[in-house]
C-alpha cells in the first residue's frame, strides 16, 4: 500500500479564511492536536506576512516534535530569511516557496515573461538551498498554466534543489480528469521527477477540491495538502479528513493510504472550529453534525437491523461515540419504539401505537422531535387522547 503524506495548511491557507485570525497560543494548540492526529507536515504560517505570524510559526516550530514544520515564502530573499528565523528551533524544517506561473498571473500580477519567472524562481530556490535541505516549490495557479511550461518549471525546480513540487489549483478551476492528467504528464515527461515528491493543493471554488486531490493520487501524487474542515481562502481547501476517510474506506480502489490516527478526527475538527470561529455545516462530510444521523423510517429501520445498510464509516472510526437516529416526520415505528425503550418507557403495543400517532402529528409541525418533546407527550402535556 502506497503511503500518502498529509500536509496540513489549516494554520496558513486555513487562516486565510475571511474573518479568521489565530494568535500564537491558538496556533500551538491546533498544531499539537494535528501532531496527535498524525499529520506528517504542518504549514504553520507565512512568517514574512507579519511579526505576529513569524512568532506564531516560531512557537509551533518549538512545540511540535513529530511533524515537519513548514513556513511559506514568496520567491524573495527577505521572505526566505523570515522563514529561516521562524524555523530555527524546528526538528524537521521545510521551506515552501511559491511563484505564479499562469498566463493571467504572469501578465497582470507579476508583469513577467516566462523566462523571468523561471529565473526568479531558480534564484530563490538556489538561495534557499544554502539554508534548507527540504524545499517545496509551488508554481502558483498551476491549474491554469500551460502544461508544457509547467513541465519546464518543474524541471527547473528539481535541478535547482526542490525536494517537493506542489501543483496548486489556486482558484479551484480544475476538474478531476484534467487535474489528474497534469500529474500523469509530469511523471511521464519531466527528467528527474522520480527523485522528488509531487504534491496536490486544491481549492473548492467548484466543489471539486477533494475529487481533484483523489484524482491526483490515482495519477501518482505523493502528498495532499489541505485543511481540517476544508477551511481556507474563498470556498476553502481540500478537507484532509475527507482524503483520509476516502482512502481508508476504499484501499482496494486507491491502493494507497495515510497513516493518520483517524480516531482524533472529530476532536481536531471541533478544536479548529472553536478556535477559528468557523462553524462546520451540518451536512459536511465526515465531521458535520448530520454525518452519522439518520432521519427516515426506512433508513432507521435498516440501521437498527444492520448498521452497514446505511453507514459506510462507523462514527467510532473518527472518535465519535455512536450514530444518531433523529426523530422527525419521516421516522418510523421501529425507531420510535427504540427511542421509548432508550428513554426508559416500557409501553405495550397499543400504547406505542397511540403515542406513535401523536408523535407523527407533532412531527408534522416540528423539524425535529426531541427527547423533551417525547417526554412531555408521554406525560400527558401533549399526549391526551
Ligand atoms: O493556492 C495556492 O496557490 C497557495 C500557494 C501559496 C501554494 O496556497
Ligand atoms: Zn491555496
Amino acid at each position: 500500500m502506497r503511503k500518502i503524506y498529509l500536509f496540513d495548511t489549516t494554520l496558513r491557507d486555513g487562516e486565510q479564511s475571511p474573518g479568521v485570525n489565530l494568535n500564537k497560543q491558538e496556533k500551538v494548540e491546533i498544531a499539537l492536536q494535528l501532531e496527535r492526529l498524525g499529520i506528517d507536515r504542518i504549514e504553520a504560517g507565512f512568517p514574512a506576512a507579519s511579526p505576529g505570524d513569524l512568532e506564531g510559526v516560531a512557537a509551533v516550530a518549538k512545540a511540535v516534535k513529530n511533524a515537519s514544520i513548514i513556513g511559506l515564502s514568496r520567491s524573495r530573499e527577505q521572505d526566505i530569511d523570515a522563514v529561516r528565523e521562524a524555523l530555527k528551533d524546528a526538528q524537521d524544517p521545510c521551506l515552501h516557496l511559491f511563484l505564479a506561473t499562469s498566463p493571467i498571473h504572469r501578465k497582470h500580477k507579476l508583469r513577467m515573461e516566462k523566462e523571468q519567472v523561471l529565473e526568479t524562481a531558480e534564484r530563490a530556490i538556489r538561495y534557499a538551498k544554502q539554508y534548507f535541505s527540504k524545499i517545496e516549490f509551488s508554481p502558483e495557479d498551476a491549474g491554469r498554466t500551460e502544461l508544457d511550461f509547467l513541465c519546464q518549471v518543474t524541471e527547473m525546480a528539481i535541478k535547482a534543489g526542490a525536494t517537493v513540487v506542489n501543483i496548486p489549483d489556486t482558484v479551484g478551476y480544475m476538474n478531476p480528469a484534467e487535474y489528474g492528467n497534469i500529474f500523469k504528464t509530469l511523471k511521464e515527461q519531466v527528467p528527474g521527477i522520480e527523485n522528488i515528491q509531487l504534491s496536490a493543493h486544491c481549492h473548492d471554488d467548484l466543489g471539486m477540491a477533494t475529487a481533484n486531490a483523489l484524482s491526483a493520487i490515482l495519477n501518482g501524487a505523493d502528498q495532499i495538502e489541505g485543511t481540517i474542515n476544508g477551511i481556507g481562502e474563498r470556498a476553502g481547501n481540500t478537507a484532509l479528513e475527507e482524503i483520509a476517510l476516502a482512502l481508508a474506506t476504499r484501499p482496494d480502489y486507491f491502493q494507497a493510504n495515510t497513516t493518520l490516527n483517524l480516531k482524533e478526527i472529530a476532536r481536531t475538527s471541533r478544536l479548529v472550529s472553536k478556535l477559528t470561529g468557523m462553524v462546520v455545516p451540518g451536512n459536511k462530510a465526515i465531521v458535520g453534525a448530520n454525518a452519522f444521523a439518520h432521519e427516515s423510517g426506512i433508513h432507521q429501520d435498516g440501521m437498527l437491523k444492520e448498521k452497514t445498510t446505511y453507514e459506510i464509516i462507523s462514527p467510532e472510526t473518527i472518535g465519535l461515540k455512536e450514530s444518531k437516529l433523529v426523530l422527525g416526520k419521516h421516522s418510523g415505528r421501529h425507531a420510535f419504539r427504540e427511542k421509548l425503550i432508550d428513554m426508559g418507557y416500557e409501553l405495550d403495543d397499543e400504547a406505542v401505537n397511540t403515542a406513535f400517532a401523536k408523535f407523527k402529528e407533532l412531527a408534522d409541525k416540528k423539524k425535529q422531535v426531541t427527547d423533551e418533546d417525547i417526554r412531555a407527550m408521554l406525560e400527558e402535556k401533549l399526549y391526551e387522547t
